[in-house]
């Protein structure tokens, strides 16, 4: 009686896991909601899906740009919502040298790597480690040795909280497990604070607490030099419109701004985002060294949630990380993490309206 009953069980536990393994890689849509304020969020790419938050009349809309179903999400080129690593941004010629070992990458980018690869952790199926609606959620991917020829296994993870009246934060972490590795992880959500499907982002003010910027070549490639954005098209030291100067430059932001008090790496206010006829503010805090700034130049007739066309600037990126092609430049911050070491990225995302 005994054996069968050891058996029985034995037999249960294994179904039990390979249920709760099974689970795991269920691609699936979990929400966190705290007053009126709504994420929608999923374990594909760890992502952000959409965020609800009231404008100064109370009345609430999403102001992130999506999708309405996973299979768009799959083919997406825009990595919208997305958590972006193992290496976010770009990796010039795709490849780097560590500890005397040259390491080539995929060459997604016009010969360079951009955003971990072809399929980087915006496009796996992270499992859901807890959850609790009106609390947080917590992802984590376990990335392999040589995952798009990285060298070495990462375990990492993804926490979403609310900790507040229209605020949530978000904790990213990477832990090296057997190797040395560039870990450079960011978040990609595009945001329109006037409602993800209402235009363009040009009349938003924008505040980047970033006073110079990592001057690129025509690849996007960090030339490795530090510019003053002092009376630049990229000077945001003060609130001032996206589209004030925008046609200064090739019609788009998209650079990385080195953000002051970089060198203590320290919590602070990096950007404030406001839209005057929602009244929505958005302030974002991090403890990242740099900010790519992108005002979504390239979006073109893109189709997004609840039947919108999501047009060139229909939303901005505001991607706290460190500098890009860091593995190349050894004047810039290393992001090379070693085992043992924890790689540790923080955001805090406050919503008001006025
Ligand atoms: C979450 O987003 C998905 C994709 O857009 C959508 O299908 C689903 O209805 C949303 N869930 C909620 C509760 O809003
Ligand atoms: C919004 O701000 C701009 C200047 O940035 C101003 O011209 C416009 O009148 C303002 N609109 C509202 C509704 O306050
Ligand atoms: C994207 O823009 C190009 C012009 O730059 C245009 O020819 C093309 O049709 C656009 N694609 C879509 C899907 O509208």
């Amino acid at each position: 009686m005994f054996k069968v009953y050891l058996a029985l069980s034995f037999f249960l536990g294994l179904l039990l896991l390979a249920q709760a393994r099974g689970n795991d890689k269920k691609i699936k849509f979990y929400q966190l909601k705290k007053g009126n304020m709504h994420l929608n969020l999923t374990n594909y790419g760890a992502t952000i899906v959409s965020v609800i938050v009231p404008d100064k009349h109370g009345k609430l809309a999403d102001i992130t740009l999506g999708y309405d179903d996973i299979e768009q999400y799959k083919t997406d080129g825009w990595y919208f919502g997305a958590t972006v690593g193992r290496v976010a941004n770009r990796i010039g010629n795709a490849q780097f040298t560590l500890d005397g070992h040259t390491y080539k990458l995929p060459a997604n980018d016009h010969g360079n790597t951009l955003h971990g690869g072809f399929k980087g952790f915006s496009d796996v199926v992270w499992t859901v480690e807890s959850h609790k609606e009106d609390s947080h959620i917590t992802f984590t991917y376990d990335s392999h040795d040589h995952e798009q020829d990285f060298p070495g296994r990462l375990e990492v993870s993804v926490t979403y909280m609310l900790i507040g009246t229209n605020e949530y934060a978000v904790k990213m972490t990477a832990r090296p497990v057997d190797k040395p590795t560039p870990v450079n992880l960011a978040h990609h959500t595009y945001w329109n604070l006037r409602g993800h499907n209402s235009g363009d982002i040009l009349s938003h003010q924008v505040q980047i607490f970033g006073s110079k910027i990592t001057p690129v070549d025509k690849k996007l490639i960090p030339t490795g030099k530090f510019e003053s954005v002092k009376g630049t098209p990229y000077d945001f030291l003060e609130p001032r419109e996206v589209g004030s100067r925008i046609n200064d430059l090739a019609g788009l932001y998209d650079i990385n701004y080195v953000l002051d008090g970089s060198s203590s790496q320290h919590f602070r206010k990096v950007v404030m985002v406001r839209d005057n006829v929602s009244g929505r503010k958005l302030e974002l805090w991090s403890n990242q060294v740099g900010l790519q700034f992108y005002s979504g130049g390239m979006l073109n007739a893109t189709k997004g949630k609840d039947g919108a066309i999501y047009h060139k600037h229909g939303g901005m990126a505001l991607e706290t990380q460190g500098f890009p092609d860091s593995v190349n430049h050894p004047n810039f911050p290393s992001q090379i993490v070693y085992p043992g070491e924890t790689y540790k990225h923080y955001m805090v995302y406050r919503f008001s309206a006025s």
